[in-house]
């Protein structure tokens, strides 16, 4: 087995490690050693004691990336074994004949740190985590094909190298068809870590109203209309979006006379909504991350209180507001108070029936709570 370089840790992480945190940052080092990206390394202590094995990476904040307490003799082995192990995990729970998009690889929680693969249909859609994952990595087109059975993969795109005419296809979820842009599609395509929350609203929507704020290609709007909602309106500020959605409705033979699609700021359109004291039954707020950054918080804390206490305003009484933050810089429970505190200063009272995350298939680590991001709340307005 070859030696893999050592990288000597300042900090004493060796209790983070042991329980599964897979991120080693460059400031936590002894010293920074010359070595290219996509290395494996062995993280020690500064008594020379390996602790960690991961790659390397030159660029950016998080030095290593971990991969295994063992030693690993074979980092394609481990990446393929892990690939296939994914894909059996989603296989097993879903059901391709209703669902072919998903995502296969969620980087750290399925142990293959620093990359994301989502799969539409027969398209595998890649992301790396910076220059060490894309040099670890540097055959992942090749793995993915090689350990892809049963699902006929016949391409693999790059997201950070995609051109804008790749092409459209279509994908189902929960029996509801998409149409996925891979080229200028958002993530790749859809925001496949809301699919299990698009089904639980879609429980809460027959014979209502629904509004979909940040509603991107109709997701929640779908769900709602096929579940039998009475009318729904569905708001984003990019119009090739919701050019999609109105598309998407006639895919899924959806009458377009009860959907609205608004090209607008949710925040503008809900303050009109306001004025014309317009309510729907049920309000869906799904915005873009407010906090990329922990910098970012104090403004984004003041941005996530606005919209609930916005789109609070337009739940009918007794109707639901299902809130979420994709944000894993604001904690969840920061999250479920800004929730009620900006229902109440609306006048409204929230009673929180559930939160959630995302699907299964993004699935979290409990030792790496920066990996679990997405936060999904459901409960009654008053
Ligand atoms: C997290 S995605 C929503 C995904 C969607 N709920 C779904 O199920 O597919 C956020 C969306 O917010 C839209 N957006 C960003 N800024 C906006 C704004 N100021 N007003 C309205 N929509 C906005 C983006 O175009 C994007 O489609």
């Amino acid at each position: 087995m070859p030696v893999s370089p050592k990288v000597v840790l300042r900090k004493n992480l060796g209790r983070a490690l042991r329980q599964g945190h897979p991120w080693v940052f460059r400031d936590a080092l002894a010293e920074v050693p010359t070595i290219p990206s996509g290395t494996m390394v062995a993280v020690t202590g500064r008594d020379g004691r390996p602790l960690a094995y991961g790659y390397w990476d030159c660029t950016g904040p998080i030095a290593v990336r971990v991969l295994d307490l063992q030693p690993v003799r074979d980092g394609r082995m481990l990446a393929c074994a892990r690939l296939r192990q994914a894909l059996t995990k989603r296989l097993l729970r879903l059901d391709r004949d209703k669902t072919n998009a998903f995502r296969w690889v969620h980087g750290e929680g399925d142990g293959l740190p620093g990359i994301h693969v989502d799969l539409y249909d027969q398209v595998a859609v890649v992301r790396f985590d910076g220059a060490g994952a894309r040099a670890f990595y540097h055959n992942l087109a090749d793995m993915l094909a090689e350990c892809s059975a049963p699902l006929r993969l016949l391409r693999v795109v790059d997201r950070e190298q995609r051109d804008g005419d790749l092409g459209e296809i279509e994908v189902r979820e929960n029996g509801i068809r998409f149409i996925v842009d891979l080229g200028r599609g958002q993530k790749g395509g859809l925001f496949l870590d809301q699919r299990e929350n698009r089904q639980t609203v879609a429980g809460h929507a027959a014979g209502k109203s629904l509004l979909n704020l940040y509603g991107y290609t109709g997701g929640f709007s779908l769900y709602a209309a096929a579940a039998g909602a009475t009318q729904t309106d569905t708001v984003d500020i990019a119009k090739p979006a919701l050019a999609t959605a109105r598309r998407n409705f006639q895919l899924n033979r959806l009458a377009l006379q009860d959907a609205g699609f608004h090209a607008a700021d949710a925040l503008a359109f809900l303050e009109q909504a306001a004025r014309r004291t317009q309510r729907w039954d049920v309000v869906v707020s799904d915005p873009p991350s407010f906090a990329p950054s922990r910098r970012a918080l104090p403004a984004a804390r003041r941005a996530y209180y606005q919209l609930h206490r916005m789109a609070a305003a337009v739940v009918t009484p007794g109707g639901r507001l299902c809130a979420a933050s994709c944000s894993s810089h604001f904690p969840r429970d920061e999250f479920l108070t800004s929730v009620e505190r900006g229902a109440a200063a609306a006048g409204r009272r929230f009673r929180l029936e559930s939160v959630t995350g995302a699907g299964f298939d993004h699935p979290a680590l409990p030792a790496f709570p920066e990996g679990d991001y997405l936060k999904f709340a459901i409960g009654r307005v008053d």
